[in-house]
């Protein structure tokens, strides 16, 4: 049965403190957890009875008030304990379990990676580790005993401070450990294992001495100072930007090779994969090196948007999601380039949530019911939640906004809190009613927005017209507008911004202006014009809409070539790019030939001639864009007819403009030795970008430089984007040149991850056989998730042409994946199901297929997680 929003009740006892205290053994490990409760006087329900969550546990021994309690006064299931009878007052519960780390495959709660034992306990883990009021608005202070084999697990770490520790019998040893801050069991964390640590040190903006402490294994230890740098920019930038200290005196940072997901927030210790924080210049790329920067900031951010203020309930993810990964991204404009940053966040916005938006399982920002939270871990909750919060920032401008901030922090520190309570906080500091604003909330579905417009050379009007319609949604037949912040600008003919003034206005405005869209249809009147402007439309991505103008290919091309606004000058080249691409594709749905189409090859040598003075910004001009993105747009979707096109233009570009690519090339080749700095990223994504479409059309000279590439490179950036070129190639270096970098890098989990992936997503023919002989390869495993979403989510995500290949063998291959997985973790299971989610949107043969699949899924899955993901995928047809 679903969990509903409007079912939420607060929690009839509170918990003061717990005593926790582990006998760590990776086969079987014993927990004895000692709880302080009392009854929670804003319940109201005296005499309640005590409800304590729990899952595959082994309950050795209860207690309340220091009585042991026999079978016949409380009752215990597959998910809780219930004590029916507890006593008025303060009482106190003691829970001894047993759990098997080992036999954990679903990587929640307490597991083993490598030689290490961890936990993962968001959201609901911690009920894998001891019977528990489990909810993240039960908040209590915690004290940790951990106690294992000092050889095999000489570091022991848990959050907070390190207050004790000692030898045991038998070559134990034990550490204790306590968090003054009182926090939910989301955020409960553990290590035990044989691990190096990597220090540095941070003075916060009071003095505050701050230890960081980086954990790997020893062999990874030259892998961390990129990872401890960005720590420190994280913490610097957050006192600057939002007046946050950190407030602990140890900040503990720990690799784990087998993780679920990205990274965690533990307090005083986060967990990461280690993909995301570890990196060295041979084995990471720019994009890794980028990726690390990000997503430290981003837990080290959860440390007020998150821990210091919590989630009353699961349905308010996105109050610290949204709000966290806005606050990264911020972080990440201020620590690189402003206009890179932001399209990057919009590429993945429109390449992820937009498709989500507009499918099966669309779902509010906020949802308001789930079976399996885990399944809300989504783009929406995270990516669309990030910009409805840069709306309430632009919105509110940057003092409102910070003010609205302070006040949060300021009102609600130590609890766990709503969304509604964020917005009340903007609201009061700003005077300011937010109250349709509240609608991006709770309403799914991406807005589109029509724009025409008409100029009147004689009266020197230039009129806009808007219309904003949100397609229905899963469950959300009808739709009301939502306030849509249109940050513009009217583009002049010499390419400089006109001055806006909208009639019955004083002034004119000069460079960009927002006017915010609260109906269905609004007009605005702008004056005192002497020449037709071309309107550049939500400016920076002012808000997550679709827009509908009927741009010419010469409008585009003006914007490309000089809107002030850089993100927009990309957007109208993407545009261009998109509109003529999509023509192809139609044309070779009904028979024809995909050919390079004229207005592309301008615009792209266009770019080429002029200078380039940000090497970032024109890399992203010069890629079209992928097949995922082009999809969306197209009425039925052929996955040939756009591979078809793409490679089209593609390899006419490579043709047409060779002299081109190798200048490029060579002008950006960067020398010297790998920096990490903006610069020289942004110097190899171009040349790199060159490369690509030399190999495009792979002739001799192309081949040769490749290789050469490939074997000299200093970094991996440059190795991988020469093997990537290779791989896609069906030419006689991909082979040796496989094989090369898979034997100097075997031992290299990280590295082989990138051979699998790089495999995976190779358009070539064979793409099911290919994707098959790798998990067939020692270097996979199942149980790693790194290692399935290098192969699997490579293929199903960001190769089209093969997995929807017409046979339906790519989509069984995915099926079969996800019924193996299933039972072992759901979680992961569950995000596979994905890549099906859209099948009604294919031409029929891929419709049908896809469709089968998911019945198939139905009938034999077991999980509720991958049972919610299918009942949702395939909607109301029971
Ligand atoms: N709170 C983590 C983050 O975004 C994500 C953890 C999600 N874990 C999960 N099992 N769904 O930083
Ligand atoms: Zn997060």
């Amino acid at each position: 049965a679903p969990v509903r929003l409007t079912d939420y009740q607060p929690p009839a006892y509170l918990l003061d403190t717990v005593d926790l205290h582990f006998q760590l053994d990776p086969g079987r490990t014993r927990v004895r957890a000692e709880m302080a409760l009392r009854p929670n006087p804003a319940a109201g329900e005296p005499g309640a009875p005590l409800v304590l969550h729990g899952q595959e546990l082994e309950l050795l021994r209860l207690e309340l008030d220091g009585e042991p309690l026999t079978r016949a006064v409380y009752s215990v299931d597959a998910e809780r304990l219930v004590i029916p009878e507890v006593p008025d007052g303060a009482f106190t519960v003691v829970v001894e379990t047993a759990t098997r780390p080992e036999a954990n495959t679903a990587l929640e709660g307490l597991y083993t990676s490598g030689g290490k034992l961890c936990t993962q306990c968001e959201p609901e883990g911690f009920r894998r580790i001891t019977y528990f009021p489990d909810r993240p608005d039960v908040l209590a202070r915690y004290t940790v005993t951990l106690e294992a084999d000092r050889a095999s697990y000489p570091v022991l770490l848990a959050n907070g401070n390190r207050v004790a520790a000692g030898e045991g019998e038998e070559g134990r040893h034990w550490v204790r450990w306590e968090d003054p801050f009182p926090k939910p069991s989301y955020l409960f964390a553990l290590v035990a294992g044989d691990l190096t640590c990597c220090t540095d040190r941070f003075t916060t903006a009071s003095g505050r001495e701050v230890d960081l402490h980086l954990y790997t294994e020893a062999h990874n230890a030259d892998r961390g100072d990129h990872a401890l740098a960005s720590l420190k920019q994280a913490m610097r930038w957050d006192e600057e930007a939002y007046g946050r200290e950190y407030d602990l005196d140890l900040y503990q940072v720990v690799a784990v090779d087998d993780f679920n997901m990205g990274a965690m927030e533990n307090k005083g210790l986060n967990l990461f994969n280690s993909q995301f924080v570890l990196a060295r210049p041979d084995t990471a790329t720019d994009a890794d090196y980028t990726n690390i920067q990000a997503v430290v900031g981003h837990e080290y951010f959860h440390n007020w948007t998150g821990n210091r203020i919590t989630c009353r309930d699961w349905f308010q993810l996105s109050l610290k999601e949204g709000l966290t990964v806005f606050r990264e991204q911020q972080f990440a404009a201020a620590m690189g380039s402003e206009a890179v940053a932001r399209i990057d966040s919009v590429d993945r916005l429109r390449g992820a949530q937009f498709p989500e938006d507009a499918g099966p399982t669309a779902h509010p920002v906020r949802p308001s019911e789930y079976v399996e939270i885990n399944n809300f871990y989504t783009p929406t909750v995270y990516e669309k939640g990030a910009e409805v919060v840069r709306m309430l920032h632009n919105a509110l401008g940057p003092e409102g906004f910070r003010a609205g901030c302070d006040r949060y922090f300021e009102r609600f520190d130590g609890q766990a809190v709503t969304v509604e309570d964020f917005l009340t906080a903007l609201e009061e500091a700003n005077d300011r009613d937010l109250r349709q604003f509240r609608r991006w909330y709770t309403q799914a579905g991406t807005p589109q927005l029509e724009v025409r417009s008409s100029f009147d050379a004689e009266a020197g009007t230039f009129d806009l017209c808007v219309r904003q319609h949100t397609p229905a949604t899963p469950g959300q037949p009808a739709k009301e507008p939502v306030p849509i912040p249109l940050a513009l600008g009217l583009v002049g003919a010499d390419g400089h911004d006109l001055p806006m003034q909208l009639e019955g206005e004083e002034a004119a405005i000069h460079g960009s202006r927002v006017l915010l869209l609260r109906y269905e249809e609004e007009r605005f009147r702008f004056t005192g014009l002497t020449e037709e402007p071309v309107p550049s439309l939500l400016r920076g991505f002012s808000a997550p809409a679709e827009v509908d103008y009927p741009y010419s290919d010469a409008e585009l091309a003006h914007l490309a070539g000089h809107d002030s606004d850089l993100f927009n000058r990309w957007e109208a080249g993407q545009r261009l790019a998109r509109t003529h691409l999509l023509a192809q594709a139609d044309a070779v749905r009904s028979g024809g030939e995909a050919r390079l189409p004229g207005p592309l090859h301008q615009a792209i040598s266009r770019l080429l001639e002029a200078p380039a003075d940000d090497a970032a910004l024109m890399a992203r001009a010069l890629t079209l864009p992928d097949e995922g993105q082009l999809a969306e747009y197209m009425e039925t979707i052929d996955p040939d007819a756009l591979h078809a096109a793409r490679e089209a233009a593609r390899t006419g570009l490579a043709r047409e403009l060779r002299e081109g690519w190798w200048s490029l090339r060579e002008q950006f080749r960067d020398a010297g030795p790998y920096r990490f700095e903006p610069e020289a990223v942004g110097r190899r994504a171009l040349a790199n970008t060159a490369l690509g479409y030399l190999m495009a059309e792979p002739d001799e000279a192309a081949r040769e430089a490749c290789m050469e590439q490939f074997r000299e490179a200093d970094n991996m950036t440059d190795q991988l984007a020469a093997l990537r070129a290779l791989a896609a190639s069906d030419i006689p270096e991909r082979q040796e040149a496989l094989e090369a970098f898979y034997e100097r890098w075997q031992d290299d989990p990280l590295v082989v991850d990138k051979w699998l992936a790089i495999q995976a997503a190779s358009p070539l023919p064979g793409g099911v056989e290919r994707v098959q002989a790798l998990m067939d390869h020692p270097a996979f495993s199942l149980t790693n998730p790194n290692k399935v979403r290098a192969v699997i989510g490579a293929f199903a995500m960001r190769n089209p042409v093969q997995f929807h290949r017409p046979d339906g063998a790519g989509y069984r291959l995915l099926a079969d994946l996800v019924l193996e997985l299933d039972g072992r973790n759901p979680q992961i299971a569950a995000r596979l199901v994905k890549p099906l989610t859209r099948w009604r949107r294919f031409v029929p043969e891929r419709e049908a297929a896809m469709h089968a699949e998911l019945e198939r899924l139905r009938e034999r899955a077991g999980s509720p997680d991958v049972g919610e993901m299918v009942d949702r995928a395939l909607g109301d047809e029971e």
